[in-house]
């Protein structure tokens, strides 16, 4: 009798096991956030009247993050180069939320024009009075193999998506500092935790901001009301294919290919406003494979670097033949 208990009991655990391992194969986030999604601060509970600075508003993530957060009542500086594109994303806003014209400033930005980062930041506490949460969205990826690219477009990369970040956060930490709060979100990348071909130069840019913001946390502990947030993507629905930089810093990129298989916009943005809403320190939000490949490159980076050279030969050949280099790796989402 008790033998057929125990081989019952060992049904009962492998079943609960293999259930768990399914869902964890459909995961789209590490434990830690989907925990903070299932029990953590609702955005809508931390976020309404909080002043939000997004840089890279104008297309992609960054102007989802514009709609969401209007819709939950934050108040909103919007930054990119483009200004016409802002005013598309302000209009909008205000027709999708309660906010009025004065609760959204369009503050034009290049970030790489580091000179102007200073005038920017005190148009923003001029019109708002503070700045709550900075979100440094604004940066462009690449596509291209580091022998056939020109050393200047490593330098533009850096500019752009290390520096500008640097630059602009010191500004806005300074006024974080002096009124002991705020939050600094990051969007990193899954590049910022593992390598992959065809983006050597974005890689280190993200691996930089990565190392910056790990390092400038543990300098912050005097201000426990300040929070440093990187947050994780893996591929995502957006105009950053169109945008990437390739082998010549003036050079556009033609292959753009389908992108319906990443994640949508609104789930990623959704995650990151639970991940700032929640503090998480670091968030991967991504579909499998990446996912996995995170943690395999956290736990067991010498797996992941055999792993990389196998899947990384596909994304090679798929970026010749003109397809999105990632398509391989995903089913079409039904
Ligand atoms: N989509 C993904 O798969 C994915 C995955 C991981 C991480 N990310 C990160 O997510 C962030 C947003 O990218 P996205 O996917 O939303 O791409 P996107 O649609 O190309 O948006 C990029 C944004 O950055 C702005 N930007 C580009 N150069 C700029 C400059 N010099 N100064 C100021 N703003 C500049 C662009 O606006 P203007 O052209 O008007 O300046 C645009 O608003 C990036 O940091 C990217 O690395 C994306
Ligand atoms: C950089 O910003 C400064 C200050 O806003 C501005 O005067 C200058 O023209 C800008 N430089 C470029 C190259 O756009």
């Amino acid at each position: 009798m008790s033998c057929v208990l125990c081989i019952l009991e060992w049904c009962c655990a492998l079943v609960v096991l293999a259930l768990l391992i399914r869902r964890w194969l459909r995961a789209d986030a590490d434990l830690t956030l989907l925990w903070a999604e299932w029990r953590g601060k609702k955005p809508e509970a931390v976020l309404p009247g909080q002043v939000v600075w997004v840089t890279g508003a104008s297309s992609g993530i960054g102007e989802e993050l514009a709609y969401q957060l209007a819709k939950i009542g934050s108040l909103l500086a919007l930054s990119a180069r483009r200004e016409n594109e802002l005013e598309r994303v302000k209009k909008k806003c205000l027709e999708i939320s309660s906010l009025s014209d004065k609760d959204i400033l369009i503050v034009p930005l290049d970030l790489t024009n580091r000179s102007s980062h200073g005038p920017a930041t005190k148009s923003v506490l001029q019109h708002f009075g503070k700045i709550d949460i900075l979100v440094n969205n604004g940066g462009r990826s690449q596509r291209s193999l580091f022998v056939d690219t020109s050393v200047d477009v490593y330098s533009a990369i850096m500019e752009l998506n290390y520096l500008g970040t640097v630059s602009l956060t010191k500004h806005v930490l300074d006024h974080m500092i002096q009124r002991r709060r705020g939050k600094i979100v990051t969007m990193s990348s899954v590049m910022g935790i593992m390598g992959a071909p065809l983006a050597t130069g974005y890689c280190a840019s993200k691996h930089a901001l990565q190392g910056f913001f790990n390092s400038l946390r543990p300098e912050l502990t005097e201000y426990p009301g300040i929070s440093v947030i990187n947050i994780c993507p893996g591929p995502v629905q957006s105009q950053i294919i169109q945008n990437v930089f390739t082998e010549e810093v003036s050079k556009v990129n033609k292959n753009v290919g389908d992108q319906t298989h990443k994640m949508s916009t609104e789930r990623c943005v959704r995650l990151t406003l639970v991940s700032t809403a929640n503090d998480v320190k670091e968030a991967w939000i991504s579909d499998n494979p990446y996912l996995a490949v995170c943690y395999l490159w956290q736990y067991a980076p010498t797996w992941a670097w055999w792993l990389l050279n196998r899947i990384g030969k596909k994304r090679i050949e798929n970026f010749k033949s003109g397809v999105d280099a990632d398509v391989s790796y995903y089913k079409k989402s039904s």
